[in-house]
């Protein structure tokens, strides 16, 4: 089932301290930014990539893309101060290159290198029939509500999901979700959240455990445990 996938790849990765966008760290010596891609690059229901880039960055991504074959990119617009801004910039790159509004789009942050084709493959299926679906894990923790480091109420944990990416919609449905979000200033820390201020429901996938996002030197430590382990 064919799907086109947005990365927002123009942050900055200030938590990860490395003083340099942490997406060129090397995780068991190849790029992070390389490691997500290439999930992308050797998926054959992936139609096509589009990057939003730091325009500073812009010649040595492309430079990147070339050495390691990664020839799924058709477009990298200019990412923006929030991440939000960047995946607007894909949504919108993807429209103006011809994109229908019910084409499968999926985002997810480049910062992800260890999602699975099956998680992809089962958010493309939901899409299809529901328009959206996002990619999350039953929580393993007591989630607390604090407030002036005081306790104001525990949600029941059989109701709490951590959320990740890839985060899949029909194309048309997001497009409005971001226009309207950017119209009214506000600011979500994911798509999902624009999706429901429409009042749409949100499909909820299980996804794994190991889907972690790169963005603390811990996660860096697991994520090349994780690969050591992958080529025992
Ligand atoms: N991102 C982006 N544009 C921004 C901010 C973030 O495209 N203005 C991207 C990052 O490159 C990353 C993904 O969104 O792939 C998830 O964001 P996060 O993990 O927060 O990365 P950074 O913003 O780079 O890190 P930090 O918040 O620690 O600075
Ligand atoms: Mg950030």
């Amino acid at each position: 089932m064919d799907y086109t996938v947005m990365l927002p790849a123009a942050g900055s990765g200030r938590r990860m301290g490395a003083g340099e966008n942490k997406l060129f760290l090397p995780l068991a010596g190849k790029p992070i930014l390389v490691r997500t891609l290439s999930v992308f690059q050797n998926d054959p229901d992936c139609a096509g990539i589009i990057l939003a880039v730091r325009p500073d960055e812009r010649e040595r991504i492309r430079e990147m893309l070339a050495a390691h074959g990664i020839t799924k990119v058709t477009a990298m617009p200019a990412g923006g101060g929030e991440r939000q801004d960047s995946v607007r910039a894909c949504v919108r790159a993807f429209m103006e290159a011809g994109g229908k509004d019910d084409s499968v789009i999926m985002v997810h942050d480049a910062a992800r290198p260890f999602l699975s084709r099956r998680v992809i493959r089962e958010l493309a299926e939901t899409v299809r029939e529901h328009g959206a679906a996002i990619a999350a894990v039953p929580s393993k923790d007591t989630v607390k509500q604090v407030a002036d480091g005081i306790v104001e109420s525990t949600p029941d944990r059989s109701t709490v999901w951590l959320v990740q990416t890839p985060q899949a919609f029909r194309a048309g449905l997001l497009a409005e979700a971001e226009e309207k979000a950017l119209e009214e200033g506000f600011i979500g820390t994911d798509e999902s959240m624009l999706v429901e201020r429409l009042g749409h429901p949100v499909r909820v996938v299980g996804s794994t455990y190991d889907n972690l996002k790169m963005t603390t030197k811990v996660d860096l430590a697991i994520g090349e445990a994780l690969l050591k382990r992958q080529e025992e």
